[in-house]
């Protein structure tokens, strides 16, 4: 099992429609190639988790997301073996309270509430926690 983890940001605010065509298409194409983890998004800055096949994280990755005009400065920050998944599906988080319009996206976890963060992380390996945290740190998301 592999996992490619990278930040971004966006080049366009995006709209209601434009998030809810993404988290669409991504949730489709994930699941069809067995592709879990998490997305998350605030205030233009993203965290992508990605797990799977190597070779399906990588097309993924390589020759979607890098080629999508509609992300910027792509980072990755791990592309490594693993021993087993952390998550069971592929789901998305923003803060709820700063992006009402996006409520009805469905299945979205709300990152700007403290709980429902440590119910998403508490599960996770340290590396993982260490990564999202400093994400909701560096993005100021619980201050
Ligand atoms: C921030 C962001 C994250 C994305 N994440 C995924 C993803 O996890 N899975 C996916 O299939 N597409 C994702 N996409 C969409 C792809 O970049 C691409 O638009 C989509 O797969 C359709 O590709 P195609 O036009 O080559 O068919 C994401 C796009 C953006 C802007």
């Amino acid at each position: 099992m592999h996992y490619l983890i990278y930040i971004s940001n966006s080049k366009l605010s995006f709209l209601n429609d434009e998030i809810i065509g993404i988290v669409n298409t991504c949730r489709l194409y994930n699941k069809k190639f067995n592709i879990t983890g998490l997305f998350l998004y605030h205030d233009g800055s993203m965290l992508h988790v990605l797990e799977g096949e190597k070779e399906k994280v990588h097309e993924l990755y390589y020759n979607k997301l890098s080629k999508d005009k509609r992300h910027k400065d792509l980072i990755i920050l791990l592309d490594d073996e693993i021993e087993k998944r952390s998550f069971t599906d592929w789901s998305v988080g923003f803060n709820k309270s700063q992006n009402r319009e996006w409520s009805d996206i469905e299945g979205c976890l709300d990152i700007g509430n403290r709980n429902e963060f440590s119910q998403l992380i508490n599960p996770l390996s340290p590396e993982l926690v260490s990564i999202i945290q400093s994400f909701s740190d560096v993005n100021r998301i619980h201050i």
